[in-house]
C-alpha cells in the first residue's frame, strides 16, 4: 500500500538532511528517555511506530527495562539486523491504526471505495502488562499513507469533507486508545507547519493534526486545547527543520513544531 516506500523514503531523507535533523531526533530520544527515567516500573515499555529506528533511544532503553516492544506496521531488514545484538528487544507487526486490510479488501475488489474503515480507538489487546507506552511522531503519520492510497481508487462515491474528517480521526482515534492505557505514556508528535521566507519570516502557519480550511490559525492550537481537555502534560516542544529552503521550495523553509506529551496511568 505504500506503507515500506515511506519507511525508505524517511531513511533517505534523514540521511540526505542529517544536519537539520539532528536536533529534532535528539530531542526526541531525550523526551523519551526523560519519562522512561522517571517510570518506577521498569518491566515492558512498548514503542508505537518506531520505524527505522532514527529517534528511540534503543539502547538506553534495552539497558533499562526488562522488556522493550517495538510497534510498527513494517520493520526494515536492516532494523532487524541492528536489533539483533540487543536480546530483550523485539519487534511487533501491527497496523495500529486497522484499516489497511479493510481498505486493501476494496481496492482488490474492482478498485471502488465503498466505506472508509474506522481507525482502531482501543490498543488494550496489545499492552497486557505494559508498564509504559510511548507514540513516537507517529500521530500525524497515521493517516498519511491510507489518504495516498485513495488516489488508486477508480470509483471514489465519499465526499471530499468526509475524507477530511477520516484523515483527522486516525488523530482522535489514537488519543483515544492511548487514553484508555492504564499504564503511564508519552507521545512526542508535530502538531503545526511553519512556512518561513528567507528573512525568517513566517508566512503560514497550518496545523497538522486537525485542517479545518475555515479556521486555520485556530486549528492549530485545538490540538493543544484537546491535550490538554485530556489530561496530558506538555512537557517538551521545539522545531523541527524538517524542509529546510532548496528541499520543497527554493526560497521557503518548512518548521514543524513538535511537543512532548505525558499523561500517567
Ligand atoms: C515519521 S515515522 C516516525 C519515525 C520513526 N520513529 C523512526 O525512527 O523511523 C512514522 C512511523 O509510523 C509508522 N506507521 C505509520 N502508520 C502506521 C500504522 N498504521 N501502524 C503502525 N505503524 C505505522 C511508519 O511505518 C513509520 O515508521
Amino acid at each position: 500500500m505504500g506503507y515500506l516506500h515511506e519507511l525508505i523514503s524517511i531513511s533517505h531523507k534523514a540521511k540526505r538532511l542529517e544536519r537539520h535533523w539532528r536536533p529534532h531526533l535528539n530531542r526526541t530520544r531525550q523526551a523519551i528517555l526523560r519519562i522512561a527515567n522517571s517510570t518506577p516500573n521498569k518491566d515492558t515499555i512498548i514503542v508505537f511506530g518506531s520505524g527505522v529506528l532514527l529517534d528511540a533511544p534503543i539502547e538506553e532503553l534495552s539497558n533499562m527495562f526488562k522488556k522493550v516492544i517495538l510497534l510498527d506496521i513494517y520493520h526494515t531488514r536492516d532494523t532487524l539486523k541492528k536489533l539483533i545484538q540487543y536480546k530483550n528487544v523485539t519487534v511487533l507487526p501491527r497496523d495500529l491504526s486497522g484499516i489497511a486490510e479493510a481498505l486493501w479488501e476494496q481496492y482488490k475488489d474492482g478498485k471502488k471505495l465503498r466505506y472508509l474503515p474506522e481507525p482502531l480507538s482501543t490498543y488494550n489487546s496489545l499492552t497486557k502488562n505494559v508498564s509504559l507506552a510511548v507514540s513516537l511522531n507517529l500521530l500525524t503519520q497515521l493517516s498519511f499513507v491510507p489518504t495516498v492510497f485513495l488516489s488508486r481508487f477508480k470509483k471514489i462515491s465519499i465526499t471530499q469533507e468526509a475524507i477530511s474528517c477520516w484523515k483527522e480521526s486516525f488523530c482522535t482515534a489514537h488519543i483515544k486508545a492511548l487514553n484508555g492505557l492504564d499504564c503511564p505514556k508519552c507521545i512526542v508528535t508535530d502538531h503545526e507547519s511553519l512556512c518561513k521566507d528567507f528573512s525568517g519570516r513566517i508566512i503560514a502557519r497550518n496545523s497538522t493534526v486537525f485542517e479545518d480550511a475555515n479556521h486555520i490559525s485556530e486549528s492549530a492550537d485545538i490540538f493543544l486545547q484537546l491535550m490538554e481537555k485530556n489530561g496530558w502534560r506538555r512537557f517538551d516542544c521545539w522545531q523541527w527543520d524538517i524542509n529546510p529552503a532548496g528541499e520543497k521550495s527554493k526560497d521557503m523553509a518548512e518548521q514543524l513544531t513538535v511537543s512532548a506529551f505525558y499523561k500517567c496511568g
